[in-house]
């Protein structure tokens, strides 16, 4: 079990006593870091009367971990995917191709640039299925945009390597897996673009917080230039209108959040390490369980651990399991949802995203979906039925948030109350 944080959690008497993993680490070091910015009366990042410089340090920190030349600094992970599909510069007749398990943001990122989503079913990954990943690259295809789930990365070499074979670029979505890494290779440095996200539910936090990275010098200036007003900026921090003009889109990142996330990113590989160990710990003990399997994780040495994904032999086995083991006490308390069936999970479920299936516009003209560039989405279906396999496996499968704090008595009591439950 990692060392008990400095700041005193919320009392629970729950068997999963906490879901949101960094914020349980919010200590003393956070306090300091956002004092210095407050004391200075400094937070805005370029420039104040006495800057800490924490923006800075956060994007070095996260280029140095992640081998990466570029980092961005921006104030949410649903900035940071409109950043990079900014960066690309898609819009009206590109399509994108993303998975059907995913988050609200990954979809909303490409229908606001006036481009269109096209969704690849997953496999027992729960991530994209690299077969149909390829099956739906058609004329329109301009980007793939990966989402690791869960804590774990996806099939990203295969994925890199059909990205490489049509010569498209690739946007790795690292928000639910910081920290985490494929055969050794750190998530973030696999995609042309990566982004991350400092939110509550994230393995580290400032409550709220995005991050672009990237290698190539001009996808960086044009996702700087959108994150502020459209324009570069001198060393002084004053908007340099001569060598780049785009459209900004107010995403910086203030100075008080990259203090939090810089001193949260010390902390980030133990929290990460004890989920792991939690997580693996209470998979092995529920081995054995008819009909029970888990989500397959491709290196279970990279899983961030966050989630166990279990996957029951039906729908009434999985909602029979969920409700038992929760009567028991397996779930969080008030505090949070744990322990589901995984159609519960609202808004990372294609289906559930409803703007998504009744194409639902910003605009009274109803682009992207009437554009006539966008012609080709007429044949798309973004309703429950267009991803069999990604339909079948959460029809039956449920999700349970391991906190880096589970200790091993909860580990055996969950697995004892889903052992019980089976008989
Ligand atoms: C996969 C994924 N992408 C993007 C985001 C968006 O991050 P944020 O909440 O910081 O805007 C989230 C966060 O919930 C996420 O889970």
């Amino acid at each position: 079990m990692a060392k008990k944080p400095s700041l005193a959690a919320p009392k629970s008497k729950a068997l999963i006593p906490y879901e949101w993993p960094g914020s349980y680490f919010l200590g003393k070091e956070e306090l300091a870091a956002a004092a210095s910015v407050l004391k200075t009366r400094s937070s805005f990042r370029f420039y104040g009367p006495n800057l800490q410089g924490y923006a800075d340090r956060l994007e070095k920190a996260y280029c140095e971990r992640l081998g990466r030349k570029y980092a961005l600094a921006v104030n949410s992970g649903t900035s940071a995917l409109s950043l990079a599909v900014a960066a690309l510069g898609l819009g009206p007749g590109d399509e994108v191709l993303l998975p059907g398990y995913l988050w609200v943001s990954c979809i909303a990122a490409v229908v606001r640039a006036g481009a269109i989503p096209r969704l690849v079913d997953v496999d027992d990954t729960f991530c994209m299925d690299p077969t149909d990943l390829e099956r739906k690259i058609g004329a329109h295809t301009r980007a793939m945009l990966l989402t690791h789930m869960s804590g774990a990365p996806d099939a990203v070499d295969k994925i890199v390597a059909i990205c490489r074979d049509y010569k498209l670029p690739l946007i790795e979505d690292c928000a639910q897996a910081n920290g985490a890494s494929f055969h050794g290779k750190p998530t973030g440095s696999f995609g042309d673009l990566a982004i991350f996200s400092f939110q509550l539910n994230k393995n580290i936090t400032a409550g709220e917080g995005g991050l672009v990275v990237c290698d190539d010098k001009n996808l960086y200036r044009r996702a700087w230039a959108c994150h502020d007003l459209g324009y570069p900026r001198t060393p002084q921090g004053r908007l340099d209108t001569s060598a780049l003009q785009l459209w900004g889109q107010g995403s910086r990142c203030p100075e008080l959040l990259a203090a939090v996330v810089f001193a949260q990113l010390k902390k980030l590989d133990k929290i990460t390490a004890a989920m792991r160990k939690a997580k693996y710990k209470l998979r092995a003990r529920l081995e054995g369980i008819p009909g029970l399997s888990f989500r397959r994780v491709l290196d279970p040495k990279g899983d961030t651990g966050p989630f166990l994904l279990m996957i029951w032999e039906d729908r009434e086995t999985c909602l029979r399991m969920v409700e038992r083991a929760r009567a028991a006490g397996v779930q969080t308390g008030s505090l949070g949802i744990n322990n589901v069936p995984m159609t519960d999970g609202g808004l990372h479920i294609y289906y559930n995203n409803l703007s998504l299936v009744e194409k639902r516009s910003l605009s009274a003209a109803g682009r992207p979906w009437t554009d006539p560039l966008n012609a080709f989405v007429a044949n798309y279906e973004y309703k429950k039925g267009t991803l069999p396999v990604l339909d079948g496996l959460i029809e039956r499968s449920s999700l349970l948030s391991i906190p880096p704090i589970l200790s091993a008595k909860a580990i055996d009591k969950i697995a004892a109350e889903f052992h019980r439950a089976a008989r």
